[in-house]
C-alpha cells in the first residue's frame, strides 16, 4: 500500500474535547509509517465564506489559513474531519471549511476536484446524545459531500459525552476505535 498521510482537522470550539479525544485514539493505531498532521480549525479561522461562483472576475489564490488548509488538505491522503455533533450536524468552523472547498474548486490551475477524488474522507464525533441515530445528518453531510468529490467514503466513528473525557467512558467507542483506520 502506498505510503498514507493522514490530516486530522479539529472542530470543537474547545479544546481537549471529547472528539479530538476519539480521534487521538483512533490513529494511535495508524501503521507507523502513515503521515499525521494535525490541524486545530479554531486556531486557523477562516474568512466568512463567499459565494463568488457566479461573479466576475478571476478567483484569487487564497492566503493566510485558507492557504494553509487547502495545502494540508491537498497534500493528505485521508482527510478526517473531527468535529463535535453541533445541532446534529458539524459544528460552525467545521462547516465554514467545507463551504470553502466550493471555492477552492474554482481556483484556476489548483484542479481541486481532480486532487480530492480517491482521497479518503473519515469522520470522527462525540455526541451527548445516547441515540447513535441522531449524528446521521452529520454522516449524510460528510459521506455525500465527498462523495460529490469524487471521495471514498472511511465512516465515522462515534463516541458518547458531554464534557470532556467524558468519551473514555464509552467502551464501545474505544474498542471501535482501535479498528477505525483499518
Ligand atoms: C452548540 C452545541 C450544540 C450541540 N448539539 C448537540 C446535538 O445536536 N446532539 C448531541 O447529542 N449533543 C450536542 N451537543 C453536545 C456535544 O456534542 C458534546 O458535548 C460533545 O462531547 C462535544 O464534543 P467536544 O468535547 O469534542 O467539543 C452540543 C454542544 C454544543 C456546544
Amino acid at each position: 500500500m502506498a505510503t498514507r498521510s493522514f490530516l486530522f482537522l479539529l472542530g470543537s470550539s474547545r479544546a481537549d474535547g471529547n472528539t479530538e479525544t476519539l480521534a487521538r485514539l483512533a490513529a494511535e493505531q495508524l501503521p507507523a509509517d502513515a503521515g499525521q498532521r494535525w490541524l486545530h480549525l479554531r486556531d486557523l479561522p477562516l474568512p466568512d465564506f463567499e459565494d463568488l461562483r457566479h461573479a466576475d472576475g478571476e478567483h484569487l489564490p487564497p492566503t493566510g489559513h485558507a492557504a494553509t488548509l487547502l495545502e494540508a488538505t491537498l497534500a493528505a491522503t485521508d482527510v478526517v474531519i473531527a468535529s463535535p455533533l453541533y445541532w446534529y450536524s458539524v459544528s460552525t468552523s467545521t462547516k465554514r471549511y467545507l463551504d470553502h472547498w466550493s471555492g477552492w474548486l474554482r481556483l484556476p490551475g489548483v484542479d481541486f476536484k481532480q486532487r480530492m477524488a480517491g482521497k479518503t474522507l473519515w469522520g470522527v464525533t462525540a455526541l451527548a446524545d445516547s441515540d447513535p441515530a441522531v449524528a446521521e445528518p452529520l454522516a449524510g453531510t460528510l459521506r455525500i459531500s465527498g462523495q460529490y468529490l469524487g471521495m471514498r467514503w472511511g465512516g465515522v466513528l462515534l463516541g458518547n459525552g458531554s464534557k470532556p473525557g467524558d468519551v473514555l467512558s464509552d467502551t464501545a467507542a474505544l474498542t471501535r476505535a482501535k479498528t477505525f483506520f483499518s
